[in-house]
């Protein structure tokens, strides 16, 4: 099954996912720079996406504590969800996401080759 993810650059990418993953550990272990400070444990909001308009109703509701860590995060919409909170499986194959500008990694600084 695919996860499709949009980057704040606007670039997309199409990652293959195992059912019972998080869509966060998808986008993390394909190298993607996702901040995701706390590992999945709803605890942080840097991991905030918006959700395919035709996919909100296809996901499990989120639940209280994630609507709580989701209020401290920007620009949030009805197609907001922490993506540590959502767990792929079949239902989801095909499944689109944006990452929030506030998710993304700080790339490393490329190292300067001495010439
Ligand atoms: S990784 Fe921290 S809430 Fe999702």
């Amino acid at each position: 099954m695919y996860l499709t993810v949009r980057m704040p650059d606007g670039t997309t990418h199409r990652l293959e996912a195992l059912e019972g993953w998080r869509v966060m550990e998808v986008i993390r272990d394909w190298g993607l720079p996702i901040k995701a400070e706390c590992g999945g444990a709803c605890a942080c909001a840097t991991c905030h996406v918006w959700v395919g308009e035709e996919w909100v109703s296809k996901l499990v509701p989120p639940s209280g504590e994630e609507l709580e860590m989701l209020d401290g995060a920007f620009q949030v919409d009805a197609r907001s969800r922490l993506c540590c909170q959502i767990i792929m499986n079949k239902d989801l194959d095909g499944l689109e996401v944006e990452l929030a500008p506030e998710s993304l990694a700080d790339m490393p600084e490329p190292i300067a080759v001495g010439g």
